[in-house]
């Protein structure tokens, strides 16, 4: 039980500190200031439907505490695809997620990302890309290309730390829904859905 306790405890210390060294190199990329709490991460993988037999999209896994709930809510590891900006993360995930489909690349641009799941409908996307630090019009365009990339009603749920939609409202073309507060994350952290209108 101590071992045990000793490792969750060194595995929290590491990503924290992948986390800080991340923050180093480009605070406005990262756009938290300690991981994904796992209450949080749970929260976000509970909008998977794993009988749907599609693969998820993951957007900024970072140090990978909400792939590993997505692996925890019964998705096969292959069924999973995650885009990552970061070439230290995305090192990391994949020592650490043996099996799962990891993408050095920009979310931003996921026609050229994507490579060979380009075509591929998606069950839904959990994304932890810092919305807040790009220009609204490129968050527009993000949440209709993720729009496209799965069937009409499955949604996007997005984190965020601000107190409203990080994605303004435009009702004819999507749905906005606040999905929860998470207290116990830190900052605690405000979780969206959209959905295809
Ligand atoms: C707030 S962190 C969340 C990370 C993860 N939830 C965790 O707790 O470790 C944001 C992540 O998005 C990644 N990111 C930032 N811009 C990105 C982009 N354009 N495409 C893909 N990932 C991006 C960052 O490198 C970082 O890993």
């Amino acid at each position: 039980m101590a071992i045990r306790l000793k490792e969750r405890f060194e595995k929290k210390f590491d990503e924290e500190i992948r986390f800080f060294k991340g923050m180093m190199q480009g605070p406005k990329t990262v756009g938290a200031i300690v991981p994904t709490s796992s209450v949080t991460a749970r929260r976000m993988a509970s909008v998977i439907e794993p009988k749907s037999g599609l693969p998820v999209l993951e957007l900024g896994p970072g140090t990978g505490v909400i792939t590993k709930q997505i692996l925890a809510r019964g998705v096969p590891a292959e069924k999973i695809v995650s885009v990552e900006y970061s070439e230290d993360f995305y090192r990391r995930l994949v020592e650490d997620y043996a099996g799962v489909n990891f993408i050095h690349g920009d979310a931003f641009d996921l026609k050229t990302s994507l490579g060979a799941f380009a075509d591929q409908t998606f069950d839904c996307v959990i994304s932890a890309v810092p919305m807040l630090s790009f220009p609204m019009e490129a968050r527009i365009q993000l949440l209709e290309d993720l729009l496209s990339r799965i069937p009409e009603g499955r949604p996007v749920v997005q984190i965020t730390y601000g107190p409203v939609s990080p994605i303004i409202a435009k009702p004819d073309r999507y749905h906005i829904q606040h999905f929860d507060f998470v207290v116990r994350n830190i900052p605690p952290a405000q979780l969206w859905i959209y959905r295809r209108a």
